[in-house]
């Protein structure tokens, strides 16, 4: 048997004006985790069997169809790793993240898949591979990704991104802790970034200027991150996330989290991922978590998760 994982990720700065070549910085959330186990099949039987009993799904490989994103993560990194010969296995998925929230959910799946597969095959793939497949099926899931999201997953590490460049992995001087709400509003990329795509091409001056706004955000939050000035980044994840209201992306429950965590102490608070639903992320001096984590749950937060990340 073999076994491999992969973690979820918040996007701390940037989200959605990375997809229009603004810089953005996501951090890897290594305690919320994808796992992916490969066995032999029962006698008798031949094929990849898919299990991922979290969401109810079980199914063969050759009776997929060709949109099936787990499927698409398998037939792709065969196809990689050059495997000619029927392949028989098993493969069990179990997810510790929200689907559609914000958290990375599917491309945390397909890089546990792709390293499980690639294990199981004794044929060991680069990181920068693992990225490029997973991309590959993020183009299944949504049109236009920017490709931060499979990026991060598979270097586990916090990153600089810009679209189409190389990734930077950034030290963070001092660790950070993240509360993490979940509005349970799942919410699918395609749509909010759509809307964002019409009202942008309707009046791109505004639009763009936010863009760049929030760019020169994250470009500030770099040098907080590398300095270790944790206050300071919580003012710019509210005004990151005044930038991302004025731009609708935000939603009722989403601001009630929000402003719950911020009144209970946190540094900073904004929604993460494609917004309109999902999760929100505040940042907290690690005396004050318990009390954030515990205000988030009293205003509704359907999970909460505390995690640390460090560079
Ligand atoms: O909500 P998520 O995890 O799918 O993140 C989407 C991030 C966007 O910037 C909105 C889209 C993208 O492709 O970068």
């Amino acid at each position: 048997m073999t076994l491999a994982s992969a973690s979820g990720k918040a996007i701390l700065f940037g989200e959605h004006a990375v997809v229009y070549g603004q810089p953005a910085i996501a951090v890897p959330l290594s305690q919320i985790r994808v796992t992916v186990q490969v066995e032999g099949l029962d006698p008798g039987t031949t094929g990849v069997l898919i299990d991922a009993p979290d969401i109810n799904q079980s199914y063969w490989l050759h009776e997929a169809d060709g949109e099936n994103p787990l499927a698409s993560a398998v037939s792709l990194t065969l196809d990689e790793l050059g495997v000619k010969a029927p392949v028989d296995a098993h493969l069990t998925i179990h997810s510790q993240l929200p689907i559609a929230s914000g958290l990375g959910s599917s491309a945390a799946v397909s890089v546990a898949v792709i390293r499980a597969l690639s294990a199981h095959l004794v044929k060991p793939l680069e990181v920068e591979t693992i990225s490029k497949i997973a991309y590959a099926v993020e183009c299944i899931h949504h049109g236009t990704p920017s490709g931060i999201d499979n990026t991060v997953v598979a270097y586990e590490k916090p990153v600089y991104f810009i679209r189409e460049h190389k990734p930077e992995l950034i030290p963070i001087s001092t660790p950070l802790k993240l509360i993490i709400g979940d509005t349970g509003e799942s919410m699918r990329t395609t749509i909010p970034v759509s809307l964002l795509r019409e009202r942008w091409e309707k009046d791109p001056g505004t639009y763009g200027g936010w863009f760049e706004e929030i760019g020169e955000i994250v470009i500030k939050a770099r040098t907080m991150l590398e300095t270790g000035s944790i206050e300071s980044l919580g003012t710019l994840m509210d005004q990151n996330q005044t930038l991302l209201e004025d731009m609708g992306l935000s939603s009722l429950e989403l601001q009630h989290l929000i402003r719950a965590a911020r009144k209970a102490g946190a540094l900073g608070a904004k929604l993460s991922g494609a917004g309109m639903g999902g999760i929100m992320l505040a940042l907290v001096e690690p005396d004050s978590a318990q009390i954030v984590e515990t205000a988030l749950r009293e205003a509704g937060a359907k999970q909460v998760f505390t995690t640390e990340v460090d560079g």
